[in-house]
């Protein structure tokens, strides 16, 4: 059974993403939304998708559209994930998941009474090079995991008007770069005991930079680091007991890995490459979910994303930032 994909949103992302359809059997985009709907037709017209509709709300109600990916700005996921739900529809929602914790656990609440698949689109973790990573730590290859480093950043001027900045976009380094540093040591290490962050604030209150500090049992500990000022070149290292694994920049959609065993300081180089610009691979993950009737994706599980949400809202907290979602987005824009 083919899955027809609709596509909320006509900027950066969901254009990239658009193009990696082509790499996924089973899947056809058949639909955009946009708030305008002249934007939607020319979205629609680049990438050769049957449908265009005016509204998000137009969007969520095509009956022929089975799953969502929803690529608009970070308060803007929550009520378009909750109308999709309430029509039915299979869901793939960027990161950050929503703008804040109280946001994702409603959308997981939905998603889990209704038993439809929903997942964030942590792109990093169905990448063939971080699925080797997951593999050698399994296998033992460096021992036991005891700490993870990672980092991720961008040189840009402060400009509140951009999505980056601007507060009612989500902006900040948190939940647009810090949410890969953190998903990343989540997913080797789980939800910390300890969590410590120092950060910087913009001139209108949303997170400059940020390093977090997370802890578990037996010193197990994880510094990640993300800013929008700084050129961070977005390398990761995960440290074991009998070795360790650098993965190259930028970690978040690596080509390989380097895996040093015991002490050998040079390493054995592993080329593993991406399928189309990297997309592809978490939108056969949802295909072939929904396909199979599953609910969940056993690689980025809802709980994963709460627990990620999580931490990004405390460190957030902890720097003074609070964050609101936008109902907002489901009506077209004037
Ligand atoms: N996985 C990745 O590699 C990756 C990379 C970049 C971004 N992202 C994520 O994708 C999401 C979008 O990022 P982006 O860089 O694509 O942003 P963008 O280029 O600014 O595009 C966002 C789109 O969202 C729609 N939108 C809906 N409500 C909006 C509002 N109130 N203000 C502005 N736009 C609104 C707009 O489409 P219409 O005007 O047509 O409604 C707009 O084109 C973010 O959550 C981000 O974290 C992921």
């Amino acid at each position: 059974m083919a899955i027809r994909w609709g596509i909320a949103a006509t900027g950066g992302i969901a254009a990239a993403v658009a193009g990696d359809f082509v790499h996924v059997p089973g899947a056809e985009l058949v639909a955009v939304g946009s708030r305008s709907a002249q934007r939607a037709e020319a979205f629609a017209a680049a990438h050769g998708i049957p449908r265009a509709h005016g509204s998000y709300a137009d969007l969520v109600a095509d009956p022929e559209v089975d799953a969502l990916y929803v690529a608009t700005p970070h308060p803007q996921h929550h009520a378009i994930a909750l109308a999709a739900l309430r029509e039915g529809k299979a869901l793939l929602v960027e990161k950050a998941f929503t703008a804040t914790l109280a946001g994702a656990e409603e959308v997981v609440a939905e998603a889990r009474s209704r038993q439809l698949f929903v997942m964030e689109a942590m792109w990093t973790r169905f990448v063939p090079a971080i699925v080797r990573l997951r593999e050698l730590v399994a296998e033992g290859a460096i021992g036991e995991v005891f700490s993870v480093q990672a980092d991720l950043g961008l040189m840009r001027d402060f400009d509140p008007s951009h999505r980056l900045f601007a507060a009612e976009l989500g902006g900040g380094a948190l939940l647009d770069l810090g949410v890969y540093v953190v998903s990343f040591a989540q997913m080797l290490l789980g939800r910390p005991a300890v969590e410590h962050v120092v950060g910087a604030l913009e001139p209108n209150g949303v997170d400059a930079s940020a390093t977090l500090l997370l802890g578990w049992d037996a010193g197990r500990s994880a510094t990640l680091t993300c800013s929008l000022h700084s050129p961070l070149p977005g390398g990761a290292r995960v440290f074991g007991s009998e070795g360790w694994i650098d993965v190259p920049p930028r970690f978040h959609h690596p080509g390989g890995l380097v895996l040093h065993r015991g002490e050998d300081e040079e390493g054995e180089a592993l080329d593993l490459p991406l399928v189309g610009r990297g997309y592809a691979h978490e939108l056969i993950e949802v295909t072939e979910g929904v396909q199979a009737g599953r609910t969940e994706s056993a690689v980025m599980p809802l709980d994963d994303t709460l627990a990620v949400m999580g931490i990004l809202e405390r460190a957030g907290t902890a720097l003074g930032i609070t964050r609101a979602e936008d109902p907002a987005v489901l009506a077209p824009a004037a």
